[in-house]
């Protein structure tokens, strides 16, 4: 966390005229006599249009209908750290009030961010444990809501303050050792708690056939550089470690708390940091996102609202951001009320929607841009991949084996995992190579009647609905033997039961 927060003073907005819903139970859903394009009313819905979810952070005492109503997507904003659910032997304790936020959002239909395993601070019983004992936590953690929990923030904040671009130096960084000095913890002697939790993080999911996806998030690497044009070493050090952990880590999240801080500003530079990480085959997401209504010296925009559509359509011209997440529903019930950096003022359950709120509801409503596809093929991790720690400690997850992966003779095979929410999903697709490489492949999936892709990653596409028909990209049709690549594509309406068909050459 930041310790150089600074009040600052309000400016006032003018708010625009609410929009009109039609609920139905505990869900939204927008009137189906609306012309088709016709503005969405609700954040998760115009979000869901333009194919991202729209999240929130929340806890059990504020489960209000607004968070079903506006937001698709719940971080429990304490519930679910190890201070709340670890004990000091990586088994679980407490997790009454993460189950009633999981359950929530499941009634809800919202994805589910877990957060987090493994952190330096608000660590509770875990402060000093071992590597051993952490990977136990993590496969407890896992394993208790499988694929109910659609993203986990594996390994949080785990750099540096001020942006030296170096790991923390507290623990568990300090159980880190570099073991030929070379001055990085990248090589397989090397001990880095970052990469040895993604592993078994990773090992876990893959033994329960789980759709988790696992992500490291931080703050102070939303932009390329900082205050002043010096660059971000911070987010240039997230990103050495997302290049050479990428076989582990599906998903980066920025945290987004921009204020006054030198390093906490908006820059002009957020999307082109946005993409390079999508480059490399990661979704990226805006996880904790808020914004000082006093934001002074930020490089663009001006005055909250504006500051909050400059984010917003950042995330929106990169097609692999798929996700916008704020730290709260209101001012006075935020982390930092004092900044009044969120969407909505008011409390316990009665919320009035800010100028910021109409700016974000306007932008996601404008959609997303046409975006080139990456042009930077995904740099191949420098460490060749370690062979997981085994910890004998922990007996394997009690969960079903996930279905054989045996590649067929010849060709290739393909996979499809879904995350899905109301209105939308993100679908990722692994194509393996059968007994022989293959030089090039094609992957066909038939689109249930209503679903349309919005865009797609690391392939080329035709089609948006019924038949689609997606080929590799030039870095990556050239597949070993039995070895994979993955591409990804996101869409509106509901994916379930697709049923990929690859074919190689
Ligand atoms: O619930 C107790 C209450 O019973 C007690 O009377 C009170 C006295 O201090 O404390 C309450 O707990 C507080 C809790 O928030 C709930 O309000 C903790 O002291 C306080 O430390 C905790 O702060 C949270 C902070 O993380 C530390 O875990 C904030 O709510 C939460 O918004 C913040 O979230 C972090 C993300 O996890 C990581 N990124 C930064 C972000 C903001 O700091």
């Amino acid at each position: 966390m930041h310790s150089d927060l600074r009040h600052r003073r309000k400016v006032a907005r003018t708010a625009l005229p609410a929009a009109v819903l039609l609920l139905m139970g505990s869900a939204v859903v927008v009137q189906s006599s609306a012309p088709a394009a016709a503005a969405e009313t609700t954040l998760r819905a115009a979000a869901a249009k333009a194919g991202l979810f729209f999240g929130v952070a929340a806890s059990p005492n504020r489960l209000y209908p607004i968070v079903g109503q506006e937001f698709s997507q719940l971080t429990p904003e304490n519930d679910m750290k190890p201070d709340r659910i670890a004990t000091s032997s990586g088994g679980l304790q407490n997790t009454s009030g993460a189950d009633t936020l999981v359950n929530h959002a499941q009634s809800n239909n919202m994805l589910v961010r877990g957060h987090t395993l493994v952190w330096h601070s608000q660590a509770g019983a875990l402060q000093g444990a071992s590597q051993a004992t952490l990977n136990t936590f993590i496969g407890n953690a896992i394993n208790r809501w499988g694929s109910r929990i659609a993203y986990w923030d594996v390994v949080n904040e785990a750099l540096e303050d001020n942006n030296t671009g170096r790991r923390r130096n507290q623990w568990p960084h300090t159980m880190n050792r570099d073991a030929n000095g070379d001055g990085d913890f990248f090589d397989a002697g090397d001990t880095d708690v970052m990469r040895d939790s993604f592993i078994r993080a990773k090992q876990v999911v893959q033994a329960g056939g789980l759709t988790t996806k696992l992500c490291i998030n931080d703050y102070d690497v939303d932009g390329l550089t900082v205050q002043g044009g010096t660059p971000n070493r911070k987010a240039n050090a997230l990103y050495d470690i997302v290049r050479n952990y990428r076989q582990y880590i599906d998903c980066v999240g920025f945290q987004a708390h921009f204020n006054d801080n030198p390093n906490s500003i908006i820059t002009d530079d957020l999307q082109a940091n946005i993409q390079r990480f999508a480059d490399l085959g990661v979704e990226v997401h805006i996880t904790e996102l808020d914004i000082d209504d006093d934001l002074s010296n930020n490089d663009i925009g001006a005055g909250q609202a504006e500051n909050y559509r400059k984010v917003v359509r950042a995330c929106l011209n990169v097609a692999q951001c798929t996700g916008i997440t704020v730290w709260g529903i209101s001012d006075s019930e935020s982390w930092r009320s004092s900044e009044r950096g969120l969407l909505f003022t008011g409390g316990n359950g009665s919320y009035q929607k800010k100028a910021a709120y109409h700016a974000v509801l306007d932008e996601l409503n404008k959609g997303r841009n046409p975006t080139t596809p990456p042009t930077t093929p995904p740099v191949t991790p420098s460490v060749p991949p370690t062979t997981p720690p085994v910890d004998p400690t922990t007996p394997p997850p009690p969960t079903t084996p996930p279905p054989p992966t045996t590649p067929p003779a010849t060709g290739c095979s393909a996979t499809v995992s879904l995350n899905s929410w109301t209105g939308g999903f993100v679908a990722t697709v692994r194509v393996t190579a059968g007994t022989a490489p293959i030089s090039g492949w094609s992957v066909q999936l038939t689109l249930p009647s209503g679903a349309t892709v919005t865009n797609a990653w690391n392939a080329n596409r035709s089609g948006s609905s019924g038949t689609v028909q997606f080929s590799n990209v030039s870095y990556n049709g050239s597949v070993n033997a039995g070895q994979s690549t993955e591409f990804g594509f996101q869409g509106v309406g509901t994916a379930t039961g697709l049923t990929p068909v690859c074919s190689a050459g």
